[in-house]
């Protein structure tokens, strides 16, 4: 059993910190305010339910949510821990400031993994002093659904950080796929952002968000392309197009639809309107 930590109860931090408690391992979740844990807290009890209904869990949804514990101080929560995942907003100097914190208040031996959707590993280690043990390791949405996980090799990682992130992977029952070139979306997301521009610019040529997503439907997706993004956040999206228009080409810049969404806060099933209404918490076409 390891103390793993997670950074951040969001969207992905709080299904991440559900699959380590699963797999049996004790759980510090940290964010910035006591309500942001209390919702993350809420998901995974409500998901655990689940779980727990269709016999799913080895042991009762308590016991698996007594082993997660959570807390607002950064530095006292990593003190003693083993692992540390990081799962904050999908900022560049957000997510470095959080591993240069890291990097000072944890045992040196701990690995500090970022679930970054894009980010170069390489950019986020040069925040520490030890580069050597920051590694990816990129969850994908529901975490506690998806098998897929991405082990990121930053440009000085050691192969010892990358070895045993693969086997913490494999321990909490996932499928780990090594990713050893360390550019901006890795394998999946360089191949999601390519799409996401794509589907992007058929919005602002006027195409039906609705007929899209039952053609991909009938084709056999479990989402279309507007419902996913929706799902998984229209600022998520919006932020990994702008970090590709500065890292990789000026193209990614054209997509002006998902910046307006954002700015009138459409972020999607969690603000409750994207491209859909999700008041009711199931995609409706917006009135
Ligand atoms: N907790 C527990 N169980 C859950 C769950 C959760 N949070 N979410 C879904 N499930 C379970 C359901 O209970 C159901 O179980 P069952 O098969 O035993 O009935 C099963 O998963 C399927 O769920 P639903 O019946 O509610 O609905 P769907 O069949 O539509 O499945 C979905 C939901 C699994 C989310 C499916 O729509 C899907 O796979 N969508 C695509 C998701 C995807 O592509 N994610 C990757 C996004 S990219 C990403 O994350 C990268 C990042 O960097 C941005």
């Amino acid at each position: 059993m390891m103390k793993v930590v997670v950074v951040g109860a969001g969207e992905m931090g709080h299904g991440i910190a559900e699959v380590f408690a699963i797999a049996g391992h004790s759980v510090g979740m940290v964010d910035v305010k006591r309500e942001f844990l209390e919702k993350g807290l809420g998901r995974i009890r409500e998901s655990l339910s689940k779980l727990e209904e269709k016999g799913r869990l080895k042991e009762p949804s308590s016991v698996v949510v007594a082993r997660i514990s959570t807390s607002t101080d950064l530095e006292a929560a990593v003190r003693d821990a083993d692992f540390v995942v990081e799962a904050v907003p999908e900022v560049v100097d957000l997510k470095r400031d959080v591993f240069r914190r890291l990097d000072s208040s944890t045992r040196p031996d701990a690995i500090l993994a970022s679930n970054t959707s894009n980010i170069r590993i390489t950019t986020l280690a040069e925040a520490t002093s030890h580069p050597e043990r920051v590694v990816g390791m990129h969850f994908f949405n529901p975490a506690v659904v998806m098998q897929l996980v991405e082990v990121i090799r930053g440009e000085r990682t050691s192969e010892d950080a990358v070895q045993r992130t693969v086997e913490v992977t494999k321990n909490i029952g996932k499928v780990p796929v090594v990713v050893r070139k360390d550019v901006p979306g890795f394998i999946v997301n360089r191949i999601n952002a390519a799409e996401t521009l794509f589907f992007c610019l058929l919005v602002q040529r006027g195409i039906n968000v609705q007929d899209v997503d039952s053609t991909a439907r009938a084709q056999g997706l479990p989402m279309g392309p507007y419902e996913l993004m929706d799902f998984v956040g229209i600022d998520v999206a919006y932020h990994s197009l702008e970090y590709f228009a500065k890292e990789v080409s000026p193209d990614y810049g054209q997509c002006t639809v998902l910046r307006d969404m954002v700015n009138s806060g459409s972020l999607g099933k969690k603000s409750g309107r994207g491209f859909y209404d999700w008041s009711k918490g199931r995609p409706e076409v917006r009135g």
